[in-house]
């Protein structure tokens, strides 16, 4: 498994994509604009459902953007190397994604006026669906099993490293005013009131009939057919029904064994402790 990846302070990298000294130049580097808007989630969160909904917002519904431009190009991923040259380019505000754990994010932003959009989801739907999305891509060794990966997810042994530590990590920022934190599992069931949060958040607002557009547009059917042909990076078909899988909440419950769910109940539990669970929806 060692090979696959690259450790950057504890953290394991797809080796493929990130070389350690871009992960360090970001971290220490990156210049942050106060105008910037991030979009941060541990990996198969909703991330692309985020930057979907943010960029409606900004379009007032219109999908001409979304469908003309890859989502990689309206909102490059922070850590990946050819993301800093289109960062530079990029007039403001910018839309940056990114799946970095606070201590690696950019130094520049703790000091900034730049806005962090952070979505969490439910680690065990995480894990179901980054077992999918890691079994149908190349970044890593394909896992041989679901069990194995769950046994590696709870370790930290994946992209990213540990959920709790990430979701851990960027607890700390959530009492600042520049830091928004949504879970998958209430923007699944109440779309329009979380939408309009992102609205107040951002300072945009929208008419009636934009919020309808938006709603419209960003729904997981819409989204899919959107997504079909427009990401370069994601241009077999495999890979394109993996990013836009089920997008449903619980999926885990059709893939965990009962003594998977009571462990994984414990363990959750313990770790997270000390958060008030009404930070955790699902729970
Ligand atoms: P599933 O694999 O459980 O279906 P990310 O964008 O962070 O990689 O997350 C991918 C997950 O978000 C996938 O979950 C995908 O189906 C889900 N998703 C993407 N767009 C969605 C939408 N419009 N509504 C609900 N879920 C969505």
């Amino acid at each position: 498994m060692a090979e696959n990846y690259v450790w950057i302070d504890g953290i394991p990298f797809p080796s493929v994509c990130f070389p350690p000294e871009n992960i360090r130049e970001t971290h220490e580097m990156f210049m942050v604009s106060d105008g910037d808007i991030f979009m941060v989630t541990y990996p198969k969160s909703g991330t692309n459902w985020l930057i979907e909904i943010v960029c409606l917002i900004q379009s007032k519904g219109d999908p001409t953007f979304i469908k003309s431009v890859p989502f990689t190009e309206r909102s490059p991923w922070l850590e990946i190397s050819e993301s800093i040259k289109t960062l530079r380019n990029k007039k403001g505000p910018r839309l940056i994604t990114s799946h970095l754990p606070v201590h690696l994010f950019p130094k520049s932003f703790f000091s900034s006026k730049a806005k962090v959009i952070y979505l969490i989801r439910n680690p065990r739907d995480v894990l179901v669906s980054g077992y999918h999305f890691w079994c149908a891509t190349t970044y890593i060794k394909k896992p041989e099993s679901l069990e194995e990966y769950y046994e590696n997810f709870l370790q930290g042994k994946v992209p990213y490293g540990s959920w709790f530590e990430h979701i851990r990590g960027w607890m700390s920022q959530r009492e600042k005013e520049n830091f928004l934190m949504l879970s998958y599992e209430e923007l699944k069931k109440n779309t329009r009131t979380s939408i309009k949060e992102i609205c107040e958040f951002l300072g945009e607002t929208l008419k009636a009939e934009e919020l309808e557009l938006v709603l419209k547009n960003c729904s997981f059917q819409v989204m899919k057919a959107h997504r079909k042909d427009k990401d370069s990076f994601l241009s077999n078909n495999e890979t394109h029904f993996v990013m836009m899988r089920k997008g449903i909440t619980g999926d885990w419950r059709f893939h965990f064994t009962v003594a998977q769910a009571e462990e994984f109940d414990k363990i959750f539990q313990k770790k997270m402790a000390d958060f008030p669970k009404e930070l955790f929806p699902w729970e």
